[in-house]
């Protein structure tokens, strides 16, 4: 049997529900899928750190007062966030950064993916900034490094579009994909079908834990256009930068207007989507789109998200799923450890 140690970068609500499943779930991982998780480090910056080589009991941790009063009084606790030492520390194993997105420029999520990975550690991540704007160099430092760099949750949450899209459907070509990717933007639409203006329908996003810290960037379609560039990225083998995506958001969009076209047997949804030309570039955009109600993403509800993959053999491919939440997210951790646990079992021959 194997235990990995893992240290949890950043506190937020997706690294707590991974403490929460660790907490409840090691006993079934162990008989089911061979390993278990023993937590020996968390750092965040509001809430200090805290740190065992021998094990943190993740119940203790979730069931203190962190929130209000953070680490400094939990044994092995301090006050102080220690990333960077926790990282590149030698009990972790796998470090799991989930700290918040950056789309600016990916930090500093990039750097804590970059020293756990110079330090011979695997990283799973969740950063759709440090993804969209650092995937290829991380992929290429993982490789020389002889460690693995996995993102699953980084689009869709959960919902495996990427390892779906990658393993399931090898041997057939994809030349393009449009979807629903964020789950506020498309909650706050159908909010606003039922007569809810916007700003109370954000507000209702944030407090169910879907919106991003500045739900900014939901509403106006940037968290749609980093999602686009990975898919674009890891998918179709492009080499997008997020500056390259066309990208309007919802605000632009009337209660009115949407309400109307409701009337009218269609749907406002913000499309994010990239198809790959005859002479091979990928041209991608995220833009609001007026759908007939007989479209398939036309029925994609609230916080729900899809994808329809243009494939060579199979024609349209739709994935459906949660794209955003707490437990969600963290399981899309925990495929990405069940990756890295197949692959040490596949080397170990
Ligand atoms: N704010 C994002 C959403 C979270 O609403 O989809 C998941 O990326």
């Amino acid at each position: 049997m194997t235990t990995y140690n893992v240290a949890l970068i950043g506190f937020g609500g997706v690294n707590q529900a991974l403490a929460e499943l660790v907490a409840t779930r090691n006993e079934a991982w162990e008989r089911e899928l061979g390993f278990r998780l023993r937590i020996v480090a968390v750092s965040d910056l509001r809430f200090g750190s805290v740190v065992s080589p021998d094990g943190l009991d993740p119940k203790v941790i979730i069931e203190s007062k962190f929130a209000q009063v953070g680490f400094g009084e939990l044994s092995g606790g301090s006050s102080q966030a220690e990333n960077e030492k926790i990282i590149k520390s030698a009990p972790p194993d796998i470090i799991v950064e989930a700290t918040f997105t950056n789309s600016q420029d990916g930090e500093p999520a990039a750097t804590h993916c970059r020293w756990a990975i110079n330090a011979g550690k695997h990283v799973v991540t969740t950063n759709k900034g440090a993804v969209a704007l650092a995937a290829g160099e991380l992929k290429t430092l993982a490789k020389n490094q002889g460690v693995k760099f996995e993102y699953e949750g980084a689009v869709m949450s959960g919902t495996p579009i990427m390892r779906m899209a990658k393993k399931m459907l090898i041997g057939d070509q994809i030349s393009g994909f449009e979807g629903i990717l964020n789950g506020t933007s498309n909650f706050v639409l159908g909010r606003m079908e039922s007569g809810i203006d916007r700003f109370s329908a954000v507000k209702e996003a944030q407090v169910l834990g879907y919106a991003e810290a500045d739900p900014t960037s939901d509403i106006e379609g940037n968290d749609i256009r980093l999602k686009v560039v990975i898919l674009a990225n890891e998918l179709l083998g492009a080499n997008l930068k997020p500056k390259d995506v066309a990208c309007e958001g919802i605000s632009r969009l009337s209660l009115n207007e949407i309400v109307a076209a409701l009337k009218e047997n269609s749907r406002w949804k913000l499309i994010g989507s990239a198809i790959r030309d005859k002479d091979g570039s990928v041209v991608a955009n995220v833009s609001p789109k007026r759908l007939p109600l007989g479209h398939p993403l036309a029925a994609v509800a609230g916080r729900i998200n899809a994808v329809s993959l243009n494939t060579e053999l199979l024609g349209p491919v739709t994935i459906s799923g949660p794209g955003a939440g707490r437990t969600e997210t963290a399981y899309a951790l925990l495929s990405d450890i069940i990756t890295i646990h197949s692959d040490n079992l596949a080397r170990a021959g």
